[in-house]
Formats: structure tokens, sequence, C-alpha cells
């Protein structure tokens, strides 16, 4: 499946190849690929967000583990299986609350205890094809989503999102925006409505920027105006993506989409959950156990290199909320689209 906007790309070249990705800290201002040859230059990538959303850093840490082989190769290192799991180790640490980090490092392990007896030049291309698989596989599953998800937007629909959880947050087409991109594709009429996502941005400076692309029409507000907006009539349904969702259903994404999910329960709005099996997270009972990252304090006292917060001031930045399961409407999943998530119907999807 080719993808209009690629976030992430492999090239060939002399080294056995490299990954390029787009800065996504510069757009929509700059449009612009930055290149990768080891794992600890992906985990620096993924930490100060050039690439970020929970499936894309799943997919840049399977070609992290995959350059770090090759890398090692090149090398001939007397050491390769300390300095690859050394790699493993930095691209774990990169950021704690996507679970699609640490599911795609996983894979790979897997990959790599499978083909462990290859000669290692044999072994780094193995780990390379399963990167390669892996992102392929996210597309396929995105569109899986958004075929799942766009029945449940009616024509006509204004669309509440936050964050960005579009092809920039994947390898492609996106889960949230995914569903959008799918019902506009089924010939629907959707307005999207993004909220900004203080303090990082992603629904002015990517949402908005992937919409008008495309030319979906989208409107942008700050994110103390989406109450307003529902009480006012003018929200049809709330689709969002997710970073890690625990056994029971709890929900956990950008921070501030609780907010977003209780002023819909007191609408009466749909709340969607749009997410790849690869972010359920089975092994964490309820959402209190999921990592919560908390960022500088830079990114809420200012932007860039301006600061407009009074110097000093004491700052909380947890970049991410849990949104409790009875307060989302549906997860939809490539599987199938599960009503009011719970443990139960969770389980049954891994099952059946
Ligand atoms: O901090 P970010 O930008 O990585 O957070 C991204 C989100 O919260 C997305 O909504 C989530 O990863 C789902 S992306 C399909």
């Amino acid at each position: 499946m080719s993808e209009v906007i690629q976030t992430l790309r492999w090239r060939e070249n002399a080294n056995g190849g490299q990954l390029e990705m787009i800065d996504q800290t510069r757009l929509p201002a700059t449009f612009e690929y930055l290149s990768y040859d080891s794992a600890e230059g992906v985990a620096h990538g993924i930490r100060t967000m050039v690439v970020r959303g929970a499936p894309a850093i799943g997919v840049a840490a399977a070609y992290g583990v995959a350059l770090e082989a090759l890398r090692l190769c090149r090398n001939a290192s007397d050491h390769f299986d300390q300095q690859l799991e050394l790699g493993f180790t930095k691209l774990a640490e990169s950021r704690p609350t996507a679970v699609n980090l640490f599911w795609a490092l996983n894979r790979m392990r897997k990959c790599w205890q499978q083909h462990a007896t290859q000669a290692k030049t044999q072994l780094a291309s193995t780990l390379l094809n399963e990167a390669k698989f892996i992102h392929e596989e996210d597309i396929r599953i995105n569109h899986a989503i958004g075929a799942n998800g766009a029945s449940l937007l009616p024509d006509g629909a204004r669309v509440l999102t936050h964050c960005n959880a579009g092809a920039l947050a994947t390898a492609g087409h996106g889960t949230a925006l995914g569903v959008i991109r799918s019902a506009v594709a089924a010939g629907k009429k959707i307005n999207v409505i993004a909220d900004e996502t203080r303090p990082f941005l992603q629904g002015a400076r990517l949402t908005a920027w992937e919409m008008v692309q495309e030319k979906i029409p989208v409107t942008l507000i700050t994110d103390n105006m989406s109450g307003h907006l529902m009480a006012s009539g003018e929200i049809d349904a709330v689709v969002v993506g997710t970073d890690r969702v625990a056994a029971n259903g709890d929900v956990a994404n950008k921070i501030g989409t609780y907010m977003v999910a209780v002023l819909a329960h007191r609408h009466g709005i749909p709340f969607y959950v749009a997410c790849p099996l690869s972010t359920i997270d089975i092994s964490v009972m309820s959402g209190e156990h999921i990592p919560i990252e908390e960022r500088p304090a830079q990114e809420v006292t200012g932007y860039r290199d301006y600061q407009w917060a009074a110097e000093g001031v004491k700052v909380r930045n947890p970049s991410f909320d849990v949104t409790p399961a009875e307060l989302v409407t549906a997860l939809i999943t490539e599987k199938k689209v599960i009503h009011a998530p719970n443990e139960k119907n969770i389980k049954e999807l891994f099952s059946d």
C-alpha cells in the first residue's frame, strides 16, 4: 500500500540502509526527513519526538534494532549479542507509555531468538525484514481499523479529535484519522474539529496539517473550547487514538483526552477509541497501572525558544491521562468494534 504521507521510510545505502523519519518537531513550518543508522539514534528520535504516536514509535523501534545489528556487523563487533542487547535497552528507555514500543521490541527479540544460529550478517538482514514487515503490517491494520470504524460516523458528522492519531502517528493512514479518512473515502462528508493539544500542539501542528494536505475540512480549536462546542450541539462524535489500553478497557491517551471523554459523556456524544490490538496490554489490569510519562517543564512554560511563564514557577507536565472504560463508547480495532469495552469482551478479542 502506498501512502501519501510516509512518516518513516527505509532507504538502501552503502552501509546496508538507513531509516528516515519526518521531523515532527518542525512540522508544519518545515517538512524534512532526518536519517538514522543506530539504535541510540532512533531512541533519541523517539525521546525528542521526531517520531511520536504509539504505532509509529513501535515501527521506529523495530528499525532501530535492525539498524543496530547492521551497524555491529559493519564494525565487526566482538560482542554482538551484548551490544545488540544494549540497543534494545536504549530503545526501551526512550518513552514509557505507548505499549507499541515494547510490543515491537518483543517481536524483534522473538525474531532474534528464532534465528540466533544464523551468521550475524544473515541475522541482521532477517531482523531488517521483520522491521519492514511490522512497517507494512501497521499500514494494513490501520486500513482495517478505518474500514471497521467508518460506518460509525454518520454522513455529515462533525468529529472532534484530540492530539494526532493520524498518518504521522503510524506507518500510514492513521487510527483515529484513519477512521475519518476511510469514512471520507466511502463518500461521507466529515468535518473534523481538531483540539490544539497543549503543550506539544500535535493537534494544531500535525492533525490540522494532515487534514489540510488531503483537503478534509478541519476546524482548529483550543483545548478549552470543546465543552462549549458540545453544549452548542456542534459535535456529533469524538474519535481518538490511544497509547495503551488496559485489560479492563481503561484507555491511556494524550493529556486532555479524559477531559474530552467526560464532556462527551455529559452531552451524550459517542466517544470512540481507534486502536490496533498491539496497543492493548492485557498484562496491565487497569489504567492506574499504566506508566504516565512526565515531560520537560519547558514544554509548558513556553514554546521552542520563547518562554511566557514566570521564571522559576513550579510546573507539572504529565503527557498522558487515563479515560476509564465506562466513558468509552467503543474500541475500534482491526478485528472488530468492541462496544462498551470491559475485561470480558477484551479477553474474547484475543481468543476468538
Ligand atoms: O506524545 P505523543 O505525540 O506520542 O502522543 C500521541 C498520542 O497520544 C496518540 O493519540 C496515540 O499515540 C495514538 S497514535 C495512533
